[in-house]
């Protein structure tokens, strides 16, 4: 399995390959690969690997279970690895070899996540006026998803049909996945952008008359409370007060209809070190040398101090405007649609 390291962009397109899920967890869990459809499809290649490692066949062995519940633990909050892992599960695997079913169902979950990014771009385009100014939050391009993105699918969709848009790109403190990767994608892709720091989301929405906020998704509960990265809560009380629509945009491997409301979601928290520590950018040699030297980060905040690092928070259901998924958009009342659409 072949991934490109996110943790090393923008500066370095550096690629990692390895034949062991092993390794594969390690990406995951120090988001090398990240997102939640990313993670989903990375986790079912993961199982592929172990089944072939075990020469598993007929069944779901003991050791296999076992590397099952190690990839099932590597990120709590994103749901698409346990319900990728619930449907590996599920397979007929009777008097076959595991790794070659496991390894099918992930070239076709691959396959699923892309078309699903494709259809929510176009289901999407209905909500985006021409010359849309939208405001997004973390990273949904095609290097978090099936290929294309989910909320920038959308905003990718739109500017592939002609709408003149501007993106305002939260930089997503603190790992920064909207100033290395959004803004490496969008600019990649030649559409209009500006870079603010997450505190600037307020004054960016009245300066520029944001039209439409739009994230992606780690889990969405049945009543439609959502798990997404940290800050992502704080930008839908923005939308109310500046009454902007605030949409969610996932595939339907994001939903957790077991989830009744975000109550039920756990929350990842992150090494504290990644919030009281900027990473020092590899890109040239000396700084190499110098990470080498100092490990990777540089300290930003006093030593011995107490930190919470959630990595993602819960948007409650109200305050999204809609959700728009590769089945459609889904509208109030959630309880409802939700189970109607995904259910
Ligand atoms: O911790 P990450 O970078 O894996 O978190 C991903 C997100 O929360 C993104 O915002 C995204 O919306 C979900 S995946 C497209």
């Amino acid at each position: 399995m072949t991934i490109i390291d996110q943790t090393r962009l923008p500066l370095e397109e550096k690629f990692l390959s390895s034949k062991n899920y092993r390794d594969v967890c390690e990406w995951i869990k120090s988001l090398r690969i990240r997102g939640a459809p990313a993670i989903g499809i990375a986790a079912a290649y993961a199982a592929a690997l172990a089944a072939f490692e075990f020469g598993s066949k007929g069944k779901i062995d003991p050791r296999l279970d076992g590397a099952l519940g190690e990839i099932h633990q590597t990120r709590p909050t994103a749901v698409n690895i346990r319900n990728i892992l619930a449907r590996l599960r599920k397979l007929d695997l009777s008097g076959k070899v595991v790794g070659d079913v496991f390894l099918g169902e992930a070239h076709k979950i691959l396959a699923e996540e892309v078309d699903s990014c494709r259809k929510i771009g176009r289901f999407g385009l209905e909500l985006v006026p021409d010359e849309a100014v939208i405001l997004t939050h973390c990273h949904t391009g095609g290097l978090a998803t099936g290929g294309y993105g989910t909320a920038l699918g959308i905003i990718r969709a739109a500017h592939e049909a002609g709408k003149r848009v501007m993106v305002i790109a939260d930089e997503t403190r603190p790992l920064l996945q909207g100033a290395r990767l959004t803004a490496y994608e969008l600019q990649k892709l030649g559409i209009d952008f500006k870079l603010i720091v997450d505190g600037a989301s307020g004054i960016a929405m009245k300066k520029f008359k944001v039209d439409l906020v739009v994230v992606g998704a780690d889990r969405i509960a049945a009543n439609g409370d959502t798990a997404n990265k940290i800050g992502t809560y704080n930008l839908s009380v923005l939308c109310k007060e500046h009454k902007i629509p605030f949409y969610i945009a996932a595939p339907s491997s994001s939903f957790d209809l077991a989830a009744k409301s975000g109550e039920d979601i756990p929350i990842e928290e992150r090494n504290p070190d990644e919030v009281t520590h900027f990473r020092v950018a590899p890109s040239a040699p000396w700084r190499k040398f110098i990470m080498t030297l100092m490990g990777a980060n540089c300290r930003s905040a006093p030593e011995n101090i107490s930190v919470y690092a959630p990595a993602f928070d819960v948007t409650p259901a109200d305050n999204i405007a809609a959700f728009i998924t590769e089945r459609g958009i889904i509208r109030k009342p959630y309880l409802a649609s939700i189970a109607k659409a995904v259910g």
